[in-house]
């Protein structure tokens, strides 16, 4: 029996490069065994690092020095550190989106410290919600340490900040004197439309931090990603791993697999991500347009659905189980795990006729799981 797997967002394994990497694995044995026999220090290998500031140069359009990069375990390990180095016992309160992603959640929960989560609309984190939220906190005496945002495809709710609005940020950071951690994670799952540059190409302040992954452009299962800062950043935040490094032969064997070019392979797997994005929105406008409302993600992995009020999250779940079809509820994202009618469908790894037989099962579940069958009475997103 088939199973519709939205709930994970992993990459398409399709379009993972298995001929290429192996050709890439056997070079860099070839040409870097002697290296494997060090730990490979704070900053990493230094070919990947060169190679992350030339795919983040490009991207942006600002030189980037190879030595503001160092190379973490997935981009996880770097949302970890920076709230390890910048937290200090005393009102430990970071500001994200009220819906950020789990493992940021899990991982800033699990050292201690406090999330405030600030709204979000169709362009991401709402800046008149933030300056509020700052100034209320500023009347308590109470600085949190940095906002940590996903400006970019943002996980889970596909919003992408423009450029204004990402300018009325930085200002609003400035003013309060606050890091400003960008987790651009999905920054190169890129379909359509302009790419807005990211917080370091707009702001030279040392209060920039700036994170990567390769984890969606490759494969997570490379657990490479990277964090991007000048000093004396940098230094604070990789003072505090204490693992001697990361691995040192998967970065050289991505090395080498890049090494003609980062854009090659994302020209190869974003078309193939963007037909299955639109797979998935013509199967809920065949099905859910009468009573739901969703995001059109531009880019990354993710679409973010809103149903009526009336949907009992609990039977959705059960009954969308018993069919095998899963998916990611709402509450998981919200920072204060609040009830929401929201779900997020992740739609990278599941093949086109899954995710074409999928959704009419879920619209089904759906329906079932409602007490009235009324339309839906709003129209936008949030
Ligand atoms: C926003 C965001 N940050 C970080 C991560 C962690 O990714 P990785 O550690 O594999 O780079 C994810 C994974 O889904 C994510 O969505």
């Amino acid at each position: 029996m088939s199973v519709y797997d939205f709930a994970v967002g992993q990459t398409n394994p399709e379009t993972f490069p298995v001929e290429a990497f192996k050709q890439a694995a056997i070079r860099a044995i070839e040409n870097e065994h002697e290296m494997f026999n060090q730990y490979p220090g704070a900053l990493g290998h230094l070919r990947l690092r060169e190679l992350m500031a030339e795919r983040e140069s490009q991207r942006e359009g600002v030189p980037v020095d190879p030595h503001k990069i160092a190379i973490t375990n997935g981009s996880m390990q770097s949302v970890t550190l920076v709230g390890q180095a910048l937290m200090d016992g005393h009102d430990d309160i970071v500001i994200t989106e009220e819906f950020t992603y789990i493992g940021t959640i899990s991982a800033y929960k699990g050292i201690g410290m406090e999330m405030i989560g600030i709204p979000l609309d169709e362009d991401g984190m709402r800046m008149d919600a933030l300056e509020d939220t700052l100034a209320r906190l500023a009347k308590q005496g109470r600085k949190p340490k940095f906002i940590y945002s996903l400006t970019t495809y943002q996980n889970p709710t596909g919003t992408n900040m423009p450029l204004q609005r990402k300018q009325e940020l930085i200002r609003i950071a400035a003013a309060y004197d606050l890091p400003l951690v960008e987790d651009n994670c999905y920054g190169d799952v890129h379909f359509e439309g302009d790419k807005v540059p990211s917080a370091f190409a707009l702001d030279e302040s040392p209060n920039q931090i700036y994170i990567g992954s390769l984890s969606k452009i490759l494969a997570p299962g490379v657990r490479l990603g990277y964090l991007l800062a000048s000093e004396p950043m940098l230094t604070r935040i990789v003072s505090k791993r204490f693992d001697a490094g990361s691995n040192y032969f998967a970065s050289a064997v991505v090395a080498e697999f890049y090494r003609n070019g980062i854009w090659e392979h994302c020209e190869v797997t974003n078309p193939v991500l963007k037909h299955k994005r639109d797979l998935l929105i013509g199967a809920l406008a065949n099905t859910l347009d009468d009573i739901c409302v969703w995001s059109t993600p531009v880019g990354g992995l993710f679409l973010w659905l809103r149903m009526p009020d009336d949907v009992d999250m609990g039977k959705l779940v059960a009954t969308a189980g018993e069919r095998n079809v899963f998916f990611m509820p709402g509450a998981v994202f919200h920072v204060q795990n609040e009830q929401v009618p929201y779900i997020r469908l992740a739609f990278g790894h599941v093949p086109d006729h899954l995710i074409e037989a999928g959704i009419p099962i879920l619209a089904q579940c759906i329906k079932e799981s409602r007490t009235s069958n009324e339309a839906r009475k709003f129209s936008s997103l949030f």
